[in-house]
């Protein structure tokens, strides 16, 4: 990345536009989270419903302790084992933040990324940055520029391109605002993880209605427009048409061989879902895999984008 796309970035953020930015998990569609005129043309560009709440995202733990009208119990310890990295913690929020940016919420989400561009972008133009995946309300999510290309065109101000997402899953959700921590999304830093290092349990969130559910939430979320089905004991329906198999133990020439481990898997899922989604096939077959804490952010995607979702 050259220093004037930065600074030419920085200073769009600072100008009230929108940039597209590369994090360690998906690309995110940045605004200025203090301004909440350029907030309001996030969610227009996207689409998105004004009750969906945005992550805040912050180029240190200073800077996020700055937004936070209290700093809860726990948080301390989650920002030192995860952050820089794929972890947002819900937290209350001061009154610095616009009502836009967390959906009227009196919390707000914050992450500080593991992905030098976002790091330094943020730093440059000395604002914390409000980011939703860079995708349209209900698409799947880009792990590469070009997914943000092909998804905007020319309705944003400027893409960065810092090559593909190194996760490739949105970032654990956890909150801190209540009595309990909560996980809100799954994601690559697990339950077990976050229960570790809190030194308690972490309740899982269930379906959550009404104002303020995760984005991730929303049924039908992370949707390729092929539709996905998830086809357990190797049985595939009949009738089958134009269809591709994402599966660990692939062979033939319409299966599509995935990662067995959860990282990897992670890591390729959603170019996976974008290529098969190029292709114009009937459907897209998905073996679902273990039901356990560490494949619970890949499951929960699998899920969302499948008809069964
Ligand atoms: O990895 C990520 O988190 C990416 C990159 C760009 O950082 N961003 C992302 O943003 O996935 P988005 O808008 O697609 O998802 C934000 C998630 C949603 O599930 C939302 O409900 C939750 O964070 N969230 C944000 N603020 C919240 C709040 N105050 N209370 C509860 N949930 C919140
Ligand atoms: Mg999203």
């Amino acid at each position: 990345m050259r220093e004037e796309e930065l600074d030419r970035a920085a200073t769009i953020l600072r100008c009230g536009g929108l940039v597209a930015i590369p994090t360690e998990t998906v690309y995110g569609l940045g605004a200025n989270a203090l301004d909440a005129r350029a907030v309001a043309r996030v969610y227009e560009v996207k689409g998105r419903p004004a009750e969906s709440p945005l992550i805040v995202h912050v180029c240190s733990v200073e800077m996020a302790r700055g937004l936070a009208r209290v700093w809860p119990e726990g948080a301390g310890a989650l920002a030192a084992r995860f952050w820089p990295g794929p972890l947002t913690m819900v937290v209350p929020k001061r009154e610095v933040i616009p009502d836009i940016v967390t959906a009227g919420l009196d919390t707000v989400g914050l992450r500080l990324p593991a992905h030098a561009v976002m790091v330094e972008l943020i730093r440059r133009a000395g604002v914390p940055v409000a980011a939703p995946s860079a995708n349209r309300f209900t698409g799947l999510s880009p792990t590469t520029a070009d997914h943000v290309r092909a998804a905007f065109g020319d309705a944003l101000d400027m893409i960065l391109d810092g090559g593909p997402c190194e996760v490739g899953i949105e970032s654990t959700v956890v909150s801190l605002a209540g009595a309990e921590p909560v996980l809100l999304r799954p994601g690559i830093v697990t339950r077990e993880d976050l229960e570790a290092v809190l030194g308690r349990q972490v309740r899982v969130a269930g379906k959550v209605e009404g104002a303020h559910p995760s984005p991730g939430m929303h049924e039908r979320h992370y949707s390729p427009r092929t539709p996905v089905f998830l086809v357990r004991d190797g049985r595939l329906p009949p009738g089958r048409g134009a269809y591709l198999w994402m599966r660990t133990s692939a062979r033939a020439e319409y299966e599509q061989r995935m990662p067995s481990d959860a990282a990897s898997y992670a890591r390729g899922l959603y170019g996976a879902l974008h290529a098969a989604d190029a292709r114009n096939l009937d459907w897209i077959a998905v073996e679902p895999p273990p039901e356990t804490d560490e494949w619970a952010g890949v499951s929960d995607r699998l899920r969302r984008a499948s008809c069964a979702g």
